[in-house]
């Protein structure tokens, strides 16, 4: 049985692979996307969603506006590492089809309470439109079957500050609220993520089939690659986004500890930073699974194989 997932994402060009690699894989039934600011504005991304959706002939799947803005951070977006429209130098053709009129928040309620432990959310972005649904309706805690979060730096630096990942800096007062709650949390944090780096190597491969799949992949990654060169001097570019997706049906690819996480509010240098207390200093018990250990090949195999098949099935 597919596992019903709904994707809460800032797309953003590892956002936009991570859906691609929801729709090539057979053991996920994507049931709806919740678009968030993060990489870029909520407008862009959701009609980068809606373009990224048509592009892969699943425009029957909705797509829902959700928050502008952090809880109580400024606006910070990422044209420096996504591009002005979110998808590097790829360019799609404005969506035909318009975005939901009810909002991600109420969206995710919704969905989660109307299908009670049936519904696993995906979070790729800054977690404000779940944290904003918990807050209106506690009860999604017991009802969600479980959430996969892409965020936070453990014993890895951040990428947005020297202490702190992207998703979690910018809505780190959502993040909190998130961590806080209950919720049967596995954290895929960049520990993980910066091991699993798609390569010029990969993308020849992908380019092997002629499909405008792969010529977006390509368009798309090599603005990501010029990004991760100039700023980070990694060859290649970090695919953060298919890897959580990858683990709601393949978790093996990861190894996990149960620690109790926190994220740091304090406001000064080390805002947003996420931290595990790994010798149960807190006597807190843990509130999520985090994977620390990865099998990055083998991720990218599956990821390769996903794009290849989904890319010679449209033409
Ligand atoms: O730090 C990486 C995360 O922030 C990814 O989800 C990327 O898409 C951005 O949202
Ligand atoms: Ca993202």
């Amino acid at each position: 049985m597919a596992k019903r997932i709904i994707l809460d994402t800032d797309p953003g060009i590892d956002d936009s692979l991570a859906i691609l690699l929801a729709l090539a894989s057979p053991e996920i039934s994507l049931e709806g996307l919740s678009v968030v600011h993060g990489n870029s504005s909520t407008e862009q991304g959701t009609s980068n969603a809606l373009s990224v959706l048509e592009l892969a002939k699943a425009s029957h799947i909705p797509v829902y506006h959700g928050c502008e803005l952090p809880l109580v951070q400024p606006s910070l977006l990422a044209p420096e590492t996504h591009g002005d429209h979110g998808i590097g130098y790829a360019k799609l053709p404005a969506p035909l089809n318009l975005p939901q009129v009810q909002k991600g928040s109420d969206y995710l309620i919704e969905k989660i309470m109307s299908s009670p432990g049936e519904i696993t959310l995906v979070c790729i972005g800054p977690l404000t439109n779940l944290a904003l649904a918990i807050r209106q309706e506690p009860c999604i805690v017991e009802n969600v079957k479980e959430v996969f979060i892409m965020g936070g730096a453990i014993r890895h630096e951040g990428n947005t500050t020297p202490l702190a990942e992207f998703n979690t800096y910018v809505d780190p007062h959502a993040a909190h609220i998130v961590f806080h709650s209950g919720m049967p949390i596995t954290l895929t944090p960049l520990d993980v993520t910066y091991q699993c780096i798609f390569l010029k190597d990969d993308l020849n491969r992908l380019l092997k089939i002629e499909s405008p799949i792969t010529k977006f992949i390509s368009a798309a990654t090599r603005f990501y690659m010029e990004f991760h060169d100039e700023y980070q001097k990694i060859d290649g570019c970090v695919i953060n986004d298919p890897l959580t997706l990858a683990l709601t049906f393949m978790p093996e690819l990861c190894d996990y500890q149960e620690l109790y996480v926190d994220v740091d509010l304090s406001g000064g240098v080390s805002m947003g930073n996420t931290f595990a207390d790994f010798y149960k200093m807190t006597k807190k018990s843990a509130n999520m699974k985090v994977a620390l250990g990865v099998r990055p090949r083998d991720f990218m195999e599956l990821f390769l194989e996903r794009m290849e098949k989904l890319a010679e099935s449209i033409a």
